[in-house]
């Protein structure tokens, strides 16, 4: 399957290295890019085709858009007409309605949206797919097969991509946060810089993977360090003191509903 991708940013580069790394041959990679020298340095970096011009997209089966979600309305009208039979259109843009895309599309085109996160830049990202109205199961399954190069991919109902960009697509914040946070602390308590970055990144790493790979539910695993009277539940009794966990269902809360206003926005 040759492979579109148009926008070479940030994201458009953590797509074409998965893609790479995951075994597909870069020659049926094909980069869109209008910048030029960004163009020549994904080429040379991942031996990918590339094209300045969206025309190239007419020997692809699958074209995934990574441009920022303002530049997308123009990008889909230049599309039209240029997508050859049966082509899925892949959308990564941030709150852009797949009905949108449709709109500049010609009648028919599958589309399918995902909301990304930016731990695909090392392969372990988050993505969710939500499909359009012209898609097909096996288009579906060509999308999610082309993402998982990038790390998990679920599908979810297109009214649940604004939980989905609160919590995995913005989540990532949350947690570098969390890390920032436990350095500060661990520097207030007396330990070298390097020393509590080193405690803070390995310990949430640690816990992540062990949340994936027992399975278990966080409680049982946090129930697992907690003796009675001991150093933990000291701890988690300020955090539940302070709200903590209400102040993340709140902080999502408020993220889910700016990304329904920004989607709102784009797709008048
Ligand atoms: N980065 C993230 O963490 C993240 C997370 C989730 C979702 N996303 C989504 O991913 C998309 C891309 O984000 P990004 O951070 O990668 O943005 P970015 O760094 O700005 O990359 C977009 C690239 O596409 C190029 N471009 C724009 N219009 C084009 C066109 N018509 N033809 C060819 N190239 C074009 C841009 O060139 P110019 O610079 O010349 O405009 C730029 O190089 C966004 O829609 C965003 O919502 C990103």
């Amino acid at each position: 399957m040759t492979v579109a991708v148009i926008g070479g940013g940030a994201m458009g580069e953590a797509v074409i290295a998965g893609l790479v790394r995951s075994g597909r041959e870069p020659a049926d990679v094909i980069v869109v890019e209008q910048r030029p020298e960004r163009a020549a340095e994904l080429a040379q970096r991942y031996g990918v085709a590339t094209a300045s011009e969206v025309g190239a997209v007419r020997a692809a089966e699958a074209v995934l858009l990574v441009v920022k979600p303002a530049d997308l309305p123009a990008l889909a009208e230049q599309l039209g007409g240029q997508l050859r039979d049966g082509a899925v259109v892949v959308s990564l843009a941030a709150g852009i309605p797949t009905t949108a895309i449709e709109q500049r599309l010609p009648a028919g085109t599958p589309v399918v949206r995902v909301m990304p996160n930016t731990p695909a830049l090392i392969g372990e990202g988050m993505a969710a797919l939500s499909r359009g109205a012209a898609v097909t199961d096996d288009q579906v399954a060509a999308a999610m097969d082309l993402l998982s190069a990038c790390g998990q991919v679920v599908e979810v109902p297109e009214k649940q991509q604004d939980a989905v960009t609160a919590l995995s697509g913005s989540g990532p914040a949350y947690l570098f946060y969390v890390a920032d946070a436990l350095i500060e602390a661990g520097v207030v308590l007396g330990l070298p810089r390097a020393t509590a970055r080193q405690l803070a990144v390995q310990t949430l790493y640690g816990a992540a993977a062990m949340l994936r790979e027992t399975d278990e539910h966080p409680t049982l695993l946090r129930e697992q360090v907690t003796s009675p009277a001991g150093t933990t539940a000291a701890a988690l009794r300020v955090l539940d003191a302070e709200a903590v966990r209400a102040a993340f269902v709140s902080a999502l809360a408020a993220a889910a509903e700016r990304s329904a206003e920004l989607a709102a926005a784009m797709a008048r």
